[in-house]
């Protein structure tokens, strides 16, 4: 399965912030909002990545992540000049998903909960056309939401719904096969001049082959479009992680855990960055993974 990670958009809610810098580079806690998404492709096992930022962006995330080797991966880059939509990723990335499977993320999803990438796996192994992931929102009417039967099944997608039959917001994670590239080509901007996601999907659940699985309690997953969400974005995480012990989507600990590098690149990584404390954690996971 190919992965792709749509980081471009202008980020106006943002402004000033974003006027000369991608909102996917902004810190969430003490690490850019672009790891949390590639954490997730990292977690569900996914290696072959396509970064696809604004042009004038593109020289700041190769100086962040460059090709990936370093954690197993491999980027690349691609360009998109407007926001023409999240659609436009499976045709901005069509040459990179070729005849495979792609999982599509938005650069600005922040997603956080246990066994979550066992959940991924197992849902890409039995995908069968394309998966969504739903979060239940207080404020549906502001998302693509999906409603299901009384077995879960999902029966209709509605775009940010005045009236809405359902809590379930669809969340910027899409898992789809192959056929997802086509349908991209084939369908029209909307009203708002996009190439909707919402259309993509609305065309596989007409042909019976779209799932929506419910993440379901005890799951996070926030927002980070407006000032105030982010800062909420980075103390959530920051609060966890000091509670914790642990690192949410330190991507040098997933490659080291999920087996995409050794102990000893892990720990060269974090030296690189000893000043820091994220420097110091990769260290110490290292030599405790190593014993
Ligand atoms: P949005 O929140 O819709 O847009 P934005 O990030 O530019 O912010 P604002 O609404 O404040 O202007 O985008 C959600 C995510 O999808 C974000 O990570 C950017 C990405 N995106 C693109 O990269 N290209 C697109 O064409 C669209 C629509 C979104």
């Amino acid at each position: 399965m190919k992965g792709i990670v749509l980081a471009g958009g202008t980020g106006t809610r943002l402004h000033p912030i974003t006027l000369p810098v991608s909102k996917q580079l902004l810190p969430v806690g003490n690490k850019p909002m672009i790891y949390y998404p590639i954490s997730v492709l990292m977690v569900a096992g996914v290696q072959d990545i396509l970064l696809i930022t604004r042009p004038a962006d593109v020289p700041m995330f190769r100086t962040l992540l460059g090709d990936g080797t370093h954690l197993g991966l491999n980027i690349s880059y691609a360009e998109q000049p407007h926001p023409r939509g999240i659609a436009e990723a499976l045709i901005i990335g069509a040459d990179h998903i070729g005849q495979e499977h792609c999982a599509l993320v938005l650069g600005d999803n922040i997603f956080h909960g246990t066994r979550f990438g066992r959940l991924l796996q197992s849902e890409t192994r039995t995908m069968d056309g394309c998966t969504l992931f739903g979060y239940r929102v207080p404020d549906p009417e502001r998302y693509g939401v999906g409603v299901t039967d009384e077995d879960g099944r999902l029966i209709a997608i509605e775009e940010k719904p005045s009236s809405p039959r359902s809590d379930l917001a669809i969340t910027g994670l899409y898992l789809y096969d192959n056929e997802a590239v086509d349908i991209a080509k084939n369908i029209r901007p909307s009203a708002r001049g996009e190439l909707e996601i919402t259309d993509v999907n609305r065309i596989y659940l007409q042909r019976d082959r779209a799932k929506l699985v419910d993440l379901g309690r005890g799951f996070a997953w926030l927002d980070t479009g407006t000032p105030e969400s982010l800062l909420q974005a980075g103390q959530y995480v920051s609060m966890l992680e000091e509670r914790q012990g642990v690192q949410i989507a330190c991507l040098e600990e997933l490659a080291l855990r999920m087996g995409f590098i050794d102990a000893e690149s892990c720990h060269r990584l974090g030296e690189r960055m000893a000043g820091s404390g994220y420097g110091r954690y990769l260290m110490s996971i290292a030599r405790e993974l190593a014993s």
